[in-house]
């Protein structure tokens, strides 16, 4: 009998000091965090099936760079759960100075970007069609031209804005490609927790989420994206760099506004889907997760995390890898050049 209790005791975790009451640790995440919504559908973008179907061509379509070699799924492969395994990628001119996120879930962050100097998808997409790290054209019209000489493509965009004398424009294929991205949700067995079904979550994975609770992680990475609402300093006790050994020092939004404050300011990045899309940080410069999570407590809470609690946090950030949408599971076939 004794024995029994002290099986189940390491079992529970509490043997770490590592332990949690079912009812509280339910609500305090109902407090913290809220499940995906069906769609990021937004007035300015509504999601129709026609420009879905057109944003996913696009999002494939490597006829949209200068020299017809990258799309945006480069960058944003969906092998890689929409992102890259490199901790920087070329674009068509020039290397992306940062490491590409993935856009599974993107659209719902309160920016876009590592900086936030993307107001929205559509935003990020619209510039992603000169921006030399990008598609590189040298102006909209280049783009816009080459789609018009495809007569597939004349039609679809035609399909897609039924009301616009001019269906072809820049405008519109960053419309496709961000009602496209507003689908590409992934919910996971967390949402699942969140909505009720508390055994959506195993003893040792809902300890994980106590841990990162208990420790601070969602005192920045909280909300429907266990993150992507809010700007943090990385580095708030000691300079990133020193752990992550970064090759050169990024000083986040202080590129845009030139206010000493935001010295390495950054958006906090969502967690969903956070295990399949290595490296991390910023600059890519860190592999593992495990390694990642012990530097975000060394440097953001000043707490050394024991090996103990990295492993449950990390089965808890493993509860938020969803499902990619069927759709978004194959690439397209595209329209041929005439
Ligand atoms: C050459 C690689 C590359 C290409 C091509 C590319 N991206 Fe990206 N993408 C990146 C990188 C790198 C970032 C991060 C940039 C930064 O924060 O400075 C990014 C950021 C994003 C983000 C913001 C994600 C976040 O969490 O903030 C979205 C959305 C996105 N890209 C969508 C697209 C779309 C749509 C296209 C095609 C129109 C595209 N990207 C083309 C590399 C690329
Ligand atoms: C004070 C705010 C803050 C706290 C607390 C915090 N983080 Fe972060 N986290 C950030 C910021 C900001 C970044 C982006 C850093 C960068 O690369 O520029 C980040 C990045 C990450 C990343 C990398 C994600 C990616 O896609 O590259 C992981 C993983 C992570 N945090 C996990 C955690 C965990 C686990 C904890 C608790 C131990 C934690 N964070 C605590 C703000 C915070």
């Amino acid at each position: 009998m004794k024995k029994f209790i002290f099986i189940s005791f390491l079992a529970t975790g509490l043997s770490y000091g590592l332990e949690y009451n079912e009812d509280d640790l339910y609500l305090q995440a109902k407090g913290l965090f809220a499940p995906l919504p069906e769609n990021f559908s937004i007035s300015e973008n509504p999601i129709t099936p026609e420009k879905v179907y057109l944003g996913k061509l696009l999002f494939f379509e490597r006829r949209l760079s200068i020299n017809n070699m990258v799309s945006c799924s480069t960058c944003h492969a969906i092998e890689y759960y929409y992102s890259s395994p490199a901790s920087k990628q070329m674009g068509a001119l020039k290397l992306q100075p940062r490491n590409a996120p993935t856009v599974l879930n993107s659209a719902g962050q309160f920016v876009q970007h590592w900086i936030g100097n993307r107001k929205d998808v559509e935003d990020q997409a619209f510039q992603s069609l000169t921006g030399p790290a990008a598609f590189g054209n040298s102006n909209l019209n280049t783009v816009e031209e080459k789609l018009r000489k495809i007569q597939d493509y004349v039609d679809l965009f035609k399909k897609a804005f039924p009301n616009d004398p001019e269906p072809i424009k820049a405008e519109n294929i960053a419309k496709a490609i961000g009602a496209f991205e507003r689908t590409l949700l992934t919910p996971s067995r967390f949402d699942d927790y969140l909505k009720g079904n508390k055994k959506a979550l195993s003893k040792e994975e809902k300890i994980g989420l106590q841990t990162f609770i208990n420790v601070g992680c969602a005192s920045c990475h909280n909300g429907t994206l266990v993150g992507g609402n809010s700007y943090q300093k990385f580095g708030i006790l000691e300079p990133y760099w020193k752990y992550t050994k970064s090759e050169s020092i990024d000083n986040g939004r202080f590129e845009i506004t030139k206010n000493e404050t935001d010295k390495y300011v950054f958006k906090v990045p969502s967690l969903r889907n956070v295990t399949q899309t290595s490296p991390y940080f910023h600059d890519g410069s860190v592999d593992s997760l495990e390694e990642a999570i012990w530097i975000m407590g060394k440097v953001q809470l000043g707490k050394d995390l024991s090996k103990k609690e990295i492993q449950y946090i990390l089965k808890f950030l493993k509860t938020l890898t969803g499902d990619i949408p069927k759709d978004a599971m194959q690439p397209p076939i595209l329209p041929a050049s005439n």
